[in-house]
């Protein structure tokens, strides 16, 4: 049988792209705000022991089963152990994420624009909320120009990269953006890290905060965090490594890849944490009282610090928020892959076909959403679902599958990862990805679920939160169902 599938054009071409989906959003804009309500440094502990535990065993398994199979994750699966049904589930979660990983994405290419000048005034917070999202209360579909034009930009230019395929759309813009990044990003953290205060918001950042360490809700958060970070467990590390050739070292690629995206995520904070140091500093407070945390902690505090370097601060405000951007779309390509990837492998459409049909039917989907006076409403609550139920689920559905269920796959992957790795993968894997990795996502997930049930989310009240969660459980349910029925059809032509 001839495999017209793409390949990159060399495992660093993967590795790069891989780094790039890996970070994004979630290193520079996620991080900080979920590292500040938790605690600040001491949420490092759980992160760094949610990285061993969870998200390192559960990237080997990615690859592993996007490498043999060389598929996107309905094909992947079923090919594996007839569970097609779990990889609608993850392209139903990346579809979810997509839709509001644009939106976000467009609020960082605005502040672009808007730190030219530092267009924000003196009230960043009432111009992130009023003026730019022109938020309100509750549902409300009314229509928000700005929000539009901001969002249609982010689509155009995510299509433009998925047309041009794997070698010449995907790998070529990783190669263009991820240098960028690196160069973006050390300046800003250099600047950040001169200004005066900075060491108090580094104390903040790095000193432990052990009472938080003993709240679950703490550790929930870095689980929760971590494969949204990592891009594991909801098919995008699977899909890219479908596109590798045979013979490839997986388990050292991996290590870089982790290694990358932890380091990006703890520069972040460090350029964060530095910059809060400053405001704090400046107002004559300690650093937990300069700002709240939350979502808006990127486009509320950040402006504030910019406005306080004077005009110097235009400077900082365009590399960060670039660097917000640039992150941001690698990974939002790495999204739209994986739907994208899973089509053409179920129903046989080219290239061109499915990124029409997907691409164009999700920037529809998140353009009527995200244009909105609810936007900032929904991306919280939709984040919050999909990383927390949907990517924690599906990660775990694919690991108590594979290692209690069917074992001898188990092994049968292992020994696919050892063939070619250079860090064999044996008792270390097997323990992690047979006990605890599964323990401590049922457990997260468990308590998710009891914490949403009893407390809510967010302090939303129940007829928002009800038809928003109500609706990203039915797509991930449904859309598993109805996709995993569906006759699956021969291959077109291109
Ligand atoms: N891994 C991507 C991020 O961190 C999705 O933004």
């Amino acid at each position: 049988m001839s495999d017209k599938r793409e390949n990159w054009s060399a495992r660093s071409g993967f590795i790069i792209a891989a780094i790039g989906s890996a970070v994004g959003l979630g290193n520079i804009w996620r991080f900080p705000y979920v590292a500040y309500e938790n605690g600040g440094g001491a949420f490092l502990i759980p992160y760094l022991v949610a990285i061993f535990a969870a998200g390192l065993p559960l990237l080997f398994l990615d690859y592993a089963v996007g490498h043999k199979f060389r598929k996107a994750p309905p094909t992947a699966y079923k090919k594996l152990m007839n569970s097609e049904a779990l990889g609608w589930w993850q392209v139903m979660v990346t579809l979810i994420i997509g839709i509001y990983y644009a939106s976000v994405l467009s609020w960082a290419g605005s502040y672009i624009y808007y730190s030219i000048g530092q267009k924000w005034g003196e009230d960043t917070q009432g111009f992130f909320f009023n003026t730019y999202l022109q938020n309100a209360d509750g549902i409300a579909f009314g229509f928000v120009p700005t929000l539009f034009f901001g969002l249609v930009i982010v689509w155009a230019i995510t299509v433009f990269i998925l047309y041009g395929g794997v070698k010449k759309g995907v790998e070529l813009s990783n190669k263009i953006f991820i240098p960028l990044l690196v160069i973006l990003f050390s300046i800003l953290v250099i600047q950040a890290l001169r200004l005066p205060g900075a060491t108090d918001g580094l104390n903040a950042f790095f000193t432990p905060n052990w009472e938080a360490m003993t709240n679950y809700k703490v550790w929930l958060a870095a689980f929760g965090h971590i494969f949204f970070s990592l891009s594991v467990g909801f098919g995008i590390m699977l899909t890219y490594a479908s596109y590798l050739k045979a013979k490839t070292n997986l388990t050292g690629s991996g290590m870089v890849v982790a290694l990358a995206n932890s380091s990006f995520e703890i520069l972040a904070g460090i350029g964060i944490f530095a910059a809060l140091g400053f405001m704090a500093h400046s107002a004559g407070v300690p650093v937990n009282e300069v700002v709240s945390g939350g979502i808006g902690l990127a486009f509320i505090a950040f402006p504030k610090i910019i406005s306080s370097l004077g005009a110097g601060g235009d400077l900082f405000g365009f590399l960060f928020f670039s660097s917000l951007a640039v992150a941001g779309i690698t990974s939002m390509v790495s999204i739209l892959e994986v739907p994208i990837a899973s089509f053409q492998d179920k129903l046989g459409w080219s290239r061109k076909k499915a990124v029409t049909i997907v691409g164009g039917g999700s920037a529809i989907v998140s353009t009527l959403i995200f244009s909105t006076h609810s936007a900032i409403t929904f991306v919280d609550i939709i984040d919050y679902f999909a990383n927390n139920i949907g990517i924690v689920a599906g990660g775990l559905f694919s690991i108590i599958l594979v290692s209690w269920f069917r074992r001898p796959l188990l092994t049968q992957l292992k020994d696919h990862v050892n063939q070619y790795s250079s860090i064999k993968l044996g008792f270390g894997w097997n323990f992690l990805i047979t006990v605890i990795t599964p323990l401590s996502l049922l457990v997260a997930l468990g308590l998710t679920i009891k914490a949403i049930a009893t407390e809510g989310y967010g302090g939303y009240p129940v007829e928002v939160l009800l038809p928003v969660a109500g609706a990203v459980m039915a797509v991930f349910v449904i859309g598993a169902i109805v996709f995993s029925c569906m006759k699956d059809k021969e291959t077109e032509e291109k």
